[in-house]
């Protein structure tokens, strides 16, 4: 299949989005960028179309999909129940970086949610996203648009890398505003629960509805217990190359950190530090990358997924990290991190 990519320019805006929306509503499948990570589009109430998501990412079918909606009032075409906390919680943060799973209603085919009988909802806040899915038809799934156990696309070159050639037309909006997939929060149960830490955090939630419980497997430094959300339960975000987190006094991790770089580069390894501003000038071993700074989180955020790609080009075949356990995208941050590690923490 060719895939046709298109660059977003105010001339032609109009006509390619347009375009996106004619290939979604007969069941193609179109990338497109959102605030969080790229998306990867096809008509969530299309069955057959969930199907080729499935097929084109090599993802389990067995892990649902989130349904990308543009008005408020579409999440009540797709739900069966909707509690007035998620009402207050929709209010406060859609549009925006957050998803929330409801119980279905029959419009919603199971291939969609992985055969459950609840959907994942979520209203992005990127202007581009918002258009394509209007011209979709309003309901659209979106997983992200990498291929499945690569780091999400923060953008377009990352999707073409991983989807070119699979999909009908990918949508180049330049690089996402956030780097790292919405929180997830399941307000299908009496007690709201975040399955998948994002940008709107615990606190913001917590602020709107009162407390909010962390599902319990994403807490727990055992990698095996069972996480809610299906998809949080596979080895995600995987670099190539092995990968291990150090944590501690910053001048100790600075310390381990290049003894470690120099140890596995004396025995032939290429190796791979992923540090910040404030200490990217302190290594002297290795292909030292800096996310961004510890004093503005979401430049860490941004820059994470696309970093393990480059070290994947690089064939850089040992990683090297600090923690980036910062007081708001933290938890978010090294969720993801820790994930990418396969929970391979030191600590100094
Ligand atoms: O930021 C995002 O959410 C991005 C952009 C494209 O919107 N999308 C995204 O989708 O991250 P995906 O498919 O990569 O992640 C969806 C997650 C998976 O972990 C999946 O298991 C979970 O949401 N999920 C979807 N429906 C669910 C449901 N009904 N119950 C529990 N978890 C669900
Ligand atoms: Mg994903």
């Amino acid at each position: 299949m060719e895939t046709s990519i298109v660059v977003i320019r105010p001339e032609t805006e109009e006509e390619d989005i347009k375009r996106a929306g004619d290939i979604l509503k007969r069941g193609g499948l179109v990338a497109f960028p959102t605030e969080t990570v790229y998306g990867l589009g096809g008509n969530a109430l299309d069955a057959e179309a969930s199907a080729r998501i499935y097929a084109a990412k090599g993802r389990p079918s067995d892990n649902p999909l989130i349904v990308h909606i543009a008005a408020i009032e579409d999440l009540y075409g797709i739900t069966e129940e909707v509690s007035g906390r998620a009402e207050l919680l929709a209010e406060a943060f859609w549009p925006g970086p957050l998803t929330m799973i409801f119980k279905k209603n029959e419009k919603v085919p199971y291939s969609t949610t992985g055969g459950l009988d609840t959907v994942a909802v979520r209203f992005p806040g990127h202007e581009i996203a918002r258009k394509v899915i209007k011209a979709g038809g309003g309901y659209v799934a979106a997983p992200s648009a990498n291929t499945s156990g690569r780091p999400s696309p923060t953008e377009a070159a990352h999707v073409i890398e991983d989807l070119s050639g699979k999909i009908d037309m990918i949508v180049d909006g330049g690089s996402v505003g956030i780097g790292l997939e919405s929180t997830i929060v399941d307000m299908s149960v009496d007690e709201p629960v975040i399955l998948r830490p994002g940008y709107i955090s615990q606190q913001m939630i917590e602020d709107v509805i009162g407390p909010v419980k962390m599902d319990a497997a994403l807490l727990s430094a055992d990698s095996k217990a069972r996480p809610k959300a299906p998809g949080m339960k596979y080895k995600h975000y995987a670099p190539k190359a092995d990968l291990v987190i150090v944590e501690g006094d910053p001048e100790k991790v600075i310390n381990r950190i290049s003894r470690l770089a120099e140890e596995a580069q004396a025995d032939g390894r290429t190796v791979g530090i992923i540090c910040t501003e404030e200490t990217v000038e302190r290594y002297k071993t290795g292909i030292v990358k800096s996310a961004g700074t510890r004093s503005s989180e979401i430049t860490i955020a941004q820059h994470l997924y696309g970093i393990l790609r480059e070290f994947d080009e690089l064939e850089v075949s040992q990683i090297y990290s600090e923690a980036f356990d910062t007081p708001k995208m933290g938890e978010a941050i090294m969720n993801r991190l820790i994930k990418a590690a396969g929970h391979q923490i030191m600590k100094v």
